[in-house]
């Protein structure tokens, strides 16, 4: 069974994956990232963030990203845009104090147009994550330079922007810690409801899905959040699923893990509106864990050997 194949055959669009230039030359890890029963659908894990496609102001740089899109497109694959608007991995002259609310607007507005219309047009342009990561854990709104600059007012701009460069996409909100009930994911419901209401462009909202072992809550809870927010009108996705574990993983930890993802993927399931599924990067070997959670790891459905783990066999008996 594999992933991609069983995710349309449950009336999803595709399953695929976070990727990105560095872990290209590796052969038998492309090996596993073209074959299209796998993957149908790819996420640039860092190449079309804005630290890399406007380093300095104006100055757009697009090869890596382009090689991304390319790949997408030579392997018949959706893409998901990732992304316009995020506090990290933002080049330094884009820092608060520096531009006065409408400068700072108009350089929203040109990044995201520059970056969205780009693609506009391919067919496999499935998606954009047009605004990334918000929210504070309590629901409030994250303290950033746009934030700071142009209060909530950044969002429908760079919202706005993306629609007039591509009709077409879906453009998304995306966030983490909202896959369950709790103040943040209420704070993104409201949002939704007030973009919509104001008849801001709006589609989707990407769950990101990163995950611990043994603290995934139940397919009954993520099913409820899902509908929490398809209820408003828009669809979901499963955008950067991961579920680490505290290393050495053991069979123990193996077996939760499978069932983690088990879960995790049926409620992808049961959501109609739930569109699809990336895990962020499929591989051990690759997976950005280790790096950015000490002393956590193994969290993806192959291991470093490039094998599958049980957790693979979770995502097939989640579909
Ligand atoms: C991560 C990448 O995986 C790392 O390689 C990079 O160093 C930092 O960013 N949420 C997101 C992703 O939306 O863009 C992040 O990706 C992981 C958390």
């Amino acid at each position: 069974a594999q992933l991609n194949l069983i995710a349309r055959a449950t009336g999803k669009l595709y399953f695929g994956t976070a990727t990105d230039i560095p872990v290209l030359n590796d052969t038998a890890y492309t090996a596993i990232l073209n074959d299209t029963k796998q993957f149908g659908q790819i996420t640039a894990e860092n190449s079309m963030k804005w630290l890399l496609t406007e380093p300095s102001r104006g100055n757009f740089t697009f090869q890596a990203a382009d090689t991304i899109a390319h790949l997408a497109e030579t392997q018949h694959k959706l893409l998901r845009g990732h992304n316009c608007v995020w506090h990290n991995q933002l080049p330094d002259w884009v820092t608060a104090g520096n531009f006065s609310a409408p400068v700072l607007a108009s350089i929203i507005t040109t990044h995201c147009s520059t970056l969205v219309s780009r693609y506009r047009g391919h067919v496999y342009v499935h998606s954009w994550d047009v605004v990334n990561e918000p929210f504070n854990e309590d629901g409030t709104f994250q303290s950033n330079v746009f934030f700071d600059t142009l209060n909530i007012s950044y969002i429908p701009i760079a919202l706005h922007s993306a629609r007039s460069a591509d009709p077409l996409a879906k453009l998304y909100i995306n966030e983490f810690n909202i896959e369950y009930a709790g103040p943040k994911s209420t704070g993104m419901q409201n949002l939704v409801k007030s973009l919509k209401r104001a008849g801001v462009p709006i589609q989707g909202i990407g769950l990101q899905f990163h995950m611990t072992v043994g603290e995934v809550p139940s397919t009954a809870q993520l099913a409820a959040n899902m509908a929490a927010f398809t209820a408003l009108g828009v669809e979901v996705a499963i955008t950067e699923l991961d579920v680490r574990m505290t290393l050495p993983a053991t069979p123990a930890l193996l077996a939760q893990q499978k069932a983690d993802y088990e879960a995790i993927i049926a409620a992808c399931h049961i959501t109609a509106r739930c569109v699809g599924v990336t895990v962020w990067d499929f591989t051990d070997k690759y997976s950005w864990v280790p790096g950015a959670f000490a002393g956590l790891g193994a969290a993806c459905p192959w291991d470093e050997n490039l094998e599958k783990k049980p957790a693979y066999e979770g995502i097939v008996k989640g579909f």
